[in-house]
């Protein structure tokens, strides 16, 4: 019987309605597959502000580095928007991903038939969506310095720093190569090559990696183009690769296209060991929406699929991903729905109703 550590963090506001989900599906796969998961809970983000002044503590981070897992909830909320304060719920997060060298984050983005009524965009754009962005977590101008705030001559001024190096770059490359081999063999580099010297750098790296990977479809998109790209053929991409920042944008962008950020999973992973496995840490999009908290009303469903990532990519337990997505994608075909996803007059469930729903359809 196989054990694994699984470390919690629910964060705030929609967190820790969702991670508790998220605990019962692994508990429900551990049962009829006979594995161990064992479940620590720690503060992070606003939560840990209140409890212990800092968005995440010290003793949390090792803590973390530690399990086969971090199951992630959300961080942030109105009472900690404050953009000047110097303690932030972000930096726990951007801490974790930093500490734990979770460089590379995989955000899969596919618009389910049943829900495209939910999504912005037409039906007939939508159709045949699915792909798979990878963008790059611990570099870029999230973490690069000088990264400050100063007043010079009497006036304030602010500054911060793209930094990119070749090895930071051709990871992520790898990653994107690899992964759309295993799927339509195409890969859509993202950046901003015609201004910014970081991105000249991230496409001639990319270039240099493509020599090793000749039967993956290679195209190179600039940043503004692509925000156009995927609203008009969205359904022409496979793997795409971005920096820190453009990824973190046109995923949220992407996400209108899978109907509801209420579906959309999230895998941050580091430098895989040899069975292609690691500690990584998951998290569902969709932020800690502060709106619905603490009604019991959030769409679990993108914890679920986080939970099935975790079970892939840091458990190795592939076939037990599969049936919890297979659970996801029965209890959606027999329209159940949470608010998010409902069409107009349609019947719809709450957190807790939904998770039973899909947690009786594993392996039905
Ligand atoms: C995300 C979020 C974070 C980011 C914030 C909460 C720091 O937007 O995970 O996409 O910008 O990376
Ligand atoms: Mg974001």
């Amino acid at each position: 019987m196989a054990t694994f550590d699984i470390f919690v963090l629910p964060g705030d506001g929609i967190g820790p309605e969702v991670t508790a989900e998220g605990v019962r599906a692994l508990e429900a796969i551990g049962q009829r597959f006979e594995h161990v998961f064992n479940f620590e809970q720690d503060l992070a983000g606003g939560a840990a502000i209140d409890a212990h002044g800092v968005a995440i503590r010290p003793e949390t981070l090792e803590r973390a580095k530690q399990s086969t897992a971090v199951l992630f909830g959300a961080v942030g909320g109105p009472k900690w928007d404050n953009p000047t304060a110097a303690v932030r719920p972000e930096q726990g997060l951007l801490a974790l991903r930093r500490e734990l060298g979770l460089w590379a984050n995989l955000r899969p983005v596919k618009a389910e038939p049943a829900l495209m009524h939910s999504s912005a965009l037409k039906p007939e754009v939508l159709a045949g969506v699915d792909m798979l962005v990878i963008r790059e977590l611990t570099s870029g101008i999230y973490f690069g310095t000088p990264q400050e705030r100063r007043v010079v001559n009497g006036r304030r001024e602010a500054i911060d720093t793209d930094y990119y190096n070749e090895d930071e770059i051709a990871r992520v490359a790898h990653l994107g190569f690899r992964a759309a081999r295993e799927r339509r063999k195409q890969l859509t580099s993202v950046d901003k090559a015609n201004v910014l010297a970081s991105s000249r750098l991230w496409r001639e790296v990319v270039v240099e990696v493509a020599a090793e990977y000749p039967d993956v479809k290679l195209e190179h998109v600039l940043v503004d183009a692509m925000t156009m790209h995927l609203i008009n053929r969205p359904s022409s991409f496979d793997v795409v690769i971005a920096d820190n920042m453009f990824g973190d944008i046109i995923t949220d962008e992407a996400s209108v296209l899978g109907g509801s950020m209420g579906m959309l999973p999230s895998a941050s992973l580091g430098t895989l060991g040899e069975d292609g496995l690691g500690l990584g840490m998951y998290e569902p999009i969709h932020g800690s929406a502060p709106d619905i908290a603490g009604k019991g009303v959030a769409n679990p469903l993108a914890m679920f699929l986080c939970t099935a990532m975790l079970l892939r990519h840091s458990c190795g337990l592939e076939d037990e991903a599969r049936a919890l997505e297979g659970a996801v994608a029965r209890a959606v075909d027999d329209g159940l729905r949470t608010a998010d996803i409902a069409a107009a007059g349609e019947r719809t469930l709450g957190t807790r109703e939904m998770a039973d729903a899909v947690l009786e359809r594993i392996g039905a």
